[in-house]
């Protein structure tokens, strides 16, 4: 009898002590499915081991900003628990913040990262995400072709439209299908970068105070310049049909001189099924006539669910992904642009992606887009009529018009 209840005793401590172990903390974080999921997983399995209890899983979806936004939109809105930590773009953490759906990080410093992340997690004085990794628009282009007829990298629209008529005249029925710019028509949240790369560039701002501070002839050159390049063959002729993915593809068949894009294409570009390996210079965009050469600044964060039921794990995780051994290893792996300045001139990151020493003064110099909760509504204004002047419905100053009028009314 005396036995039994010993080894009953016995085996009851065994299950005690077993418990911690066996008490597993379930993650979940969701991954732009277009930035390195697989790499981020290397990451997070070096999370779990060094976080025994803890596992995390990641879920994908989305292939573009705005299917990604309409996919968490609705698990927020429902206020669903099942994803702990969100990958969120830039221009998202100001609305995230506005509706509750993420929690703050009343600690956190962010003055280790650049600081254009740090202003665009800051809201009301409080860290509301973490910065995942750093982006923003650059000018691609076949230095090849370049070199070839003597042509430095454009510093202006007009240089870079005179260079592309040179190129194509030089390179004749051999150009026949080869276009001179490449860039996003179709409506989508990078053709709000299309729109105000231009209008930037003419010392211009968007936005002031939270307030609409518009300047319609400059909107009206912006949007007449990217009309131009369609009216002088420079790109093609249904460019309102072309989004990031379309630009990137093309270029990397061959079939593009100029193209603006994000960093992640640069890694496509050097990869095995590319066309254009090792032909392929990176630098500033251009500028609008004697204007300032200005980029759009991207970038990913991460932010942690209201409804996570592991607040202080996925805030631990969350600071983990965005700490600067991660930065590291994403850029050295995935070509991910660091949040911490001096991994731009780290050897191993320089070595993997050489170009990143370049991508500095662009990543710091580049423009936020407008800060404010109701940027899904500015963001569309903005799309859908860059992409009606480019498919001809609109005048580029019937476009300015429409776009003062309907973002008067959201930021009011
Ligand atoms: C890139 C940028 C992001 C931007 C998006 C548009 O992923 O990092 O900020 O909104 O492209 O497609």
């Amino acid at each position: 009898m005396r036995k039994r209840f010993l080894i009953r005793a016995a085996l009851g401590a065994c299950v005690l002590a077993a418990t911690p172990a066996f008490a597993e903390t379930q993650l979940k974080i969701f991954v732009s499915s277009q930035h390195q999921p697989d790499v981020w997983r290397k990451e997070l399995d070096a999370y779990e081991a060094k976080n025994p209890g803890v596992k995390v899983t990641i879920e994908t979806g989305g292939n573009t900003s705005e299917t990604q936004a309409q996919y968490l939109n609705t698990v927020m809105s429902a206020k669903d628990p099942n994803l702990d930590v969100l990958m969120l773009d830039v221009i998202r953490p100001a609305q995230y913040a506005a509706a509750g759906w993420t929690t703050h990080f009343p600690e956190k410093d962010l003055s280790v990262y650049l600081p254009a992340y740090a202003e665009a997690n800051t809201i009301g004085g409080e860290a509301v995400a973490l910065p995942a990794f750093a982006d923003a628009m650059f000018l691609y282009y076949r230095k090849d072709l370049l070199d070839k007829y003597g042509i430095a990298p454009p510093k202006t629209w007009d240089e870079l439209k005179a260079a592309a008529q040179k190129v194509a005249a030089g390179e004749g029925s051999a150009a026949a299908d080869l276009q001179g710019l490449s860039f996003q028509g179709k409506a989508i949240e990078g053709a709000v970068c299309t729109f105000l790369l231009p209008y930037w560039s003419q010392g211009k701002q968007l936005v002031k105070d939270g307030k609409l501070d518009f300047d319609k002839e400059a909107a009206v050159r912006s949007l007449a310049l990217w009309k131009s390049f369609v009216d002088d063959g420079v790109a093609k002729k249904n460019i309102s049909e072309v989004a990031t993915d379309d630009t990137r593809k093309e270029f990397q068949a061959g079939k593009v001189l100029f193209a603006i894009n994000w960093s992640y294409a640069w890694k496509h570009f050097q990869g095995p099924e590319s066309a254009v390996a090792g032909k392929v210079g990176v630098a500033r965009l251009p500028a609008l006539g004697s204007g300032e050469q200005s980029s759009c600044l991207g970038g990913w964060e991460f932010g942690v669910s209201a409804y996570s039921q592991h607040q202080d794990e996925a805030k631990k995780l969350a600071e983990y992904l965005s700490g600067q051994e991660v930065s590291k290893y994403m850029a050295v792996n995935g070509a991910l642009l660091p949040t911490y300045a001096s991994l731009y001139g780290d050897p191993d990151v320089l070595k993997s992606a050489p170009w990143f020493a370049e991508a500095l003064p662009v990543v710091e110099t580049a423009r936020a887009r407008p800060v404010t909760p109701r940027y899904n509504e500015v963001s569309e204004v903005i799309r859908t009529t860059v992409n009606a002047v480019l498919s001809g419905v609109s005048t580029p100053e019937e476009g300015a018009a429409q776009i003062e009028s309907r973002l008067r009314r959201i930021l009011r």
